[in-house]
């Protein structure tokens, strides 16, 4: 009853940002991801009957403040089991936790398959991640490596709210920079900031209205390998969700003055005929989207930009590593 699991993080090109439903977090859109092979969560899962309830460390610290969405996701998979157990959880990401780099969505994926091995479930990929998308709905994505669509679905229950494979990571080996540049946890989740907007921003329902044209141009984009036309649909898709976002009330901002600042030097390598985009999550760390071979070009303008802690480089991964 204990099993261990190595999962990619990822990070979306066509954004995921709104639900229809909370309770099984089903997502109000559907979102196009690339699993990134050098960003990982590490989870070990051990169900243990003398346990009072479930407990969970991640990176060395206790965490009652996530474990309920823990237990949510180890609830499916124990009745499932017909076992009764809690478990205990000790995960620990090779990156930043919480703070606008997919951590949630590498732990969540982690947490389900290693849950699933640890109860001796053989689940298919897509069990696997609508399972992993009721703990986040990122973590759908992070079951599959390259290019991933997550499809929001049209079933009350979410049983057609899936991830699946769009593209494999070797057929367009793109390479992502990462410019960190604040390593705390961000102040509102992606959870929260998502309710808030949905609740308040008066852009929201456009945002959902014209998700399915953004769905179709980002597909076609990657199916096509047309770095300029995913170009222009990823800084679309970021830069609408977070004007969804700022205009929510109390206003959602998640980058700061270096964010901004990143943007610009990507937009002017772009000028300068550097094939690159940024995307931006829930957080203030930018990531750098370069077509094959320009990631040390693109890599070396951000580390140069004042306010940037820490680069790091990624290429494409395969999702479950171990
Ligand atoms: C901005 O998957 O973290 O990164 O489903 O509430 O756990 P929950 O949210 P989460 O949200 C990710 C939001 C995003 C965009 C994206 O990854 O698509």
């Amino acid at each position: 009853m204990k099993a261990a699991a190595k999962v990619c993080a990822n990070i979306a090109l066509i954004k995921y940002w709104g639900k229809v439903s909370t309770a099984l977090n089903i997502p109000a859109v559907g979102s196009i991801s690339i699993t990134l092979g050098n960003l990982w969560s590490e989870t070990e899962v051990e169900f243990d009957e003398s346990l009072p309830s479930d407990t969970l460390i991640l990176d060395g610290q206790s965490r009652l403040d996530q474990l309920g969405r823990v237990t949510e996701c180890l609830d499916l998979l124990r009745v499932r089991a017909g076992v009764e157990a809690s478990a205990r959880v000790v995960s620990h990401n090779n990156f930043p936790t919480g703070a606008g780099l997919a951590s949630s969505a590498s732990g969540l994926a982690a947490l389900t398959i290693a849950a699933a091995r640890a109860l001796a479930l053989e689940l298919s990929p897509r069990s696997l991640s609508i399972i992993a998308r009721q703990g986040s709905g990122s973590a759908a994505r992070s079951i599959f490596g390259g290019f991933v669509e997550m499809h929001a679905g049209s079933t009350p229950d979410g049983s057609d709210s899936f991830a699946e494979s769009l593209l494999a990571a070797d057929t367009w080996p793109l390479e992502v920079v990462i410019a960190v540049t604040e390593r705390g946890e961000k102040s509102v989740s992606s959870r929260a900031g998502m309710e808030q907007s949905a609740l308040s921003s008066p852009y929201y329902s456009d945002w959902v209205a014209t998700s399915t044209v953004d769905l179709d141009r980002g597909r076609r984009a990657v199916l096509g390998r047309d770095f300029e036309q995913l170009t222009n649909i990823a800084e679309h898709s970021c830069l609408k969700m977070h004007a969804v976002a700022m205009a929510a009330q109390p206003p959602l901002v998640y980058w700061n003055a270096t964010t901004v600042a990143c943007m610009h030097v990507i937009w002017d390598l772009r000028h300068s005929g550097v094939p690159v985009f940024f995307t931006i999550d829930a957080g203030p760390q930018l990531k750098a989207v370069c077509a094959p071979g320009f990631s040390q070009e693109v890599e070396k303008a951000l580390r140069d930009v004042p306010g940037v802690l820490e680069t790091l480089i990624t290429g494409l991964g395969p999702g479950i590593i171990g």
